[in-house]
Formats: C-alpha cells, structure tokens, sequence
C-alpha cells in the first residue's frame, strides 16, 4: 500500500520501519526532521511537509496527545486540508473522545474516511510487530487498513463502527494498567520493608495467581526501582489518566481509582519526575515507606 506516516516517536519509529520491512511504499514525516533519517536509511520516502504524507491510500498519525494531534491534522496545512477525497486517516495515538469525534466529522466533512485504531504494546512490543490494535469506523475503511494491521501487531480487535469507542477502549485500558502499577508497587512496598526479597515475590506473583504480561513487566520494573529510560514516559501515562477522567466526567461515571492516580501521577511530577517511564508511580509507596529514592529524583 501506498501509506503516509507521521510521528516518528517511540512508537512511531518501529511501526513506520515495520510497514516499510513488510514491503509497503512509505513516506514518512515528523516534525524534529532528525528522526526521519533512520527511516530513509530504510528505504522510506521523506515528507518534508505534512502534506508530502498525505499523497497515499492511507495516512497514519502515531502522535503524543491532543495537541499534537490537532496540529497535525486540524490546521491550515494539515492532514483534513490535504488527503484526497475517499482517503483514509488512520489515527493510532492515543486521544481523547472528543478529538476522535472531532477528527471523524472533520474528515467525513471532506469526503475522506477516519478509522481509530488506538494500541497496546510498549515500545519494544511495537519493534516486534507484536501490538494489540483495537479498531473503530466504518467496516469497510477498516478492512481496507488489514496489511497494515498485519505488519503491526499481533492481533486487532474491532470494537465498533464510532472511531471514538477505540479510543474509550484504549484509556479504560491504559487506567487499567495504571491501577496495576500502582497496587503493585504498594504491595512490593509492603514484603520489601519486611526483608522479603521483591524479585522472588514477583517471580511468585507472576509464576502463579498473575501470570499476565504487564504483572511480569511492571512488578519487575517496580521490584528492581528502574524508571529510566522511559518507554513510556509519564506526563504521556498521566495524559490517559486526565482523558480518562474527563470521558467517565461527561458520561457521569465516578471513578475514585482514577482520580488516586492522577495525583500519585501529579506527586510525581512535583518531586520532579517528567523524565521518567510512567512505572515510576509505581516507586512511590516505597519511598512513601521511607525506602529507596527514586533515582532521578
Ligand atoms: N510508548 C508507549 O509505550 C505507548 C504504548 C501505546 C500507546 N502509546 C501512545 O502512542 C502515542 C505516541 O507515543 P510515543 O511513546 O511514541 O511518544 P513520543 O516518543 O513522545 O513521540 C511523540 C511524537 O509526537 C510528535 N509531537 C509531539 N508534539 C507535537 C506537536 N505539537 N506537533 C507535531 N508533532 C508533535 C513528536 O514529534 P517530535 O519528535 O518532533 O517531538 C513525536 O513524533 C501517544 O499517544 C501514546 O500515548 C504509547
């Protein structure tokens, strides 16, 4: 296929390489032009505007937040003014509800077609072709992104024809995995102070009632106090908890848990951790239990 690709981050680097390592005409843009290099050296084509991304099939954004993701596709240059009519915008970053319903009536308003197909899958998960992708628009359109989908990931879930079911999908998710971090470190926290050794408790945990990936990757992560570098760094897992937030808020669903973590998250950040992997809220309750420090801290 003939595909456009913007945002080349953590993420977006090993997807763009995938889809050019399984034979797809590439373009690639982002907007620091120095990250584009690996890719050409691939074989990918370089966008030097957003508008060079958007001559394909397809146009996929892998970007940070809302922010980004307005920039790039709402403004005067951007993806809606330049994708040609029956194109699609394939939107896999993680944002809020409401810009996915903003970018979905956007784009049907230009003739173009929207699909969210939010991931699961950290940046080493995303270099192995092994993402979970959950998709949502219509049928069609989606079908149409299946090689791209195969190049990706390990499997893809449709979850409904309203692109922004995926990406309420994916935030409930992300919650989810931040509500582990944080009651695994609590619990890592609790045995660590007792002299029980933490990478034998989460061996433990993990080779018996939990035997699921993010218990394995996190309680280690947590057991050995190592939050750099980040793969997924923390403001972008404190982003999910706000949008969390903010969709269950218009829905009129409380969610107390949520809103621990986005403070855990904001406690964080006072001490002065942006820089670290989102696991890092998980390191709290034992510095909170007089332990270690977090290291950046
Ligand atoms: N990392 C993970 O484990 C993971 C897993 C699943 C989903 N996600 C989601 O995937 C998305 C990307 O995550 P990531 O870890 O790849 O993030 P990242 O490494 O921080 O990359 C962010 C990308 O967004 C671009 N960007 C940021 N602000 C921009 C702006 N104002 N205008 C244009 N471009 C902008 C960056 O461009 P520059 O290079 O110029 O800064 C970069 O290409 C996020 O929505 C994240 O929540 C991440």
């Amino acid at each position: 296929m003939k595909i456009g690709f913007i945002g080349l981050g953590h993420m977006g680097s090993a997807m763009a390489a995938n889809l050019v390592k399984a034979g797809h005409d590439v373009t690639v843009f982002n907007r620091s032009a120095e990250k584009r290099r690996a890719l050409l050296e691939l074989g990918a084509h370089e966008a030097v505007r957003i508008v060079d991304a958007c001559q394909g099939e397809v146009v996929i954004t892998m970007l940070a937040d809302d922010t980004a993701a307005t920039q790039i596709a709402l403004a005067e240059d951007g993806v809606v003014a330049n994708l040609a009519k029956g194109a699609i915008h394939l939107s896999m970053s993680t944002i809020s509800v409401a810009l996915s319903g903003e970018l979905a009536q956007a784009h049907a308003k230009a003739g173009q077609r929207f699909v969210a197909a939010p991931v699961f899958g950290r940046p080493d998960m995303a270099a192995a072709a092994k993402l979970f992708i959950v998709t949502a628009g219509d049928p069609a359109a989606v079908g149409e992104c299946k090689p791209i989908f195969d190049a990706l990931g390990q499997k893809t879930v449709p979850i409904g024809t309203e692109p922004s079911a995926a990406n309420l999908v994916k935030l409930s998710g992300n919650f989810l995995l931040a509500s582990v971090i944080e009651a695994l470190g609590e619990a890592i926290a609790l045995v660590g102070k007792a002299g029980i050794d933490r990478h034998a408790y989460v061996d433990l945990l993990t080779s018996t009632i939990f035997p699921a990936p993010p218990y394995k990757t996190y309680g280690g992560l947590i057991a050995e106090t190592k939050f750099e570098p980040a793969a997924f760094a923390a403001p972008l897992g404190y982003k999910d908890i706000r949008l969390t937030l903010t969709a269950a808020e218009s829905l009129r669903v409380p969610m107390p848990l949520a809103s621990l973590l986005r403070d855990r998250f904001l406690r964080l950040f006072a001490q002065g951790g942006d820089s670290l992997d989102w696991s890092a809220i998980g390191g709290l309750a034992t510095q909170d239990a007089g332990g270690t420090r977090l290291s950046a801290l």
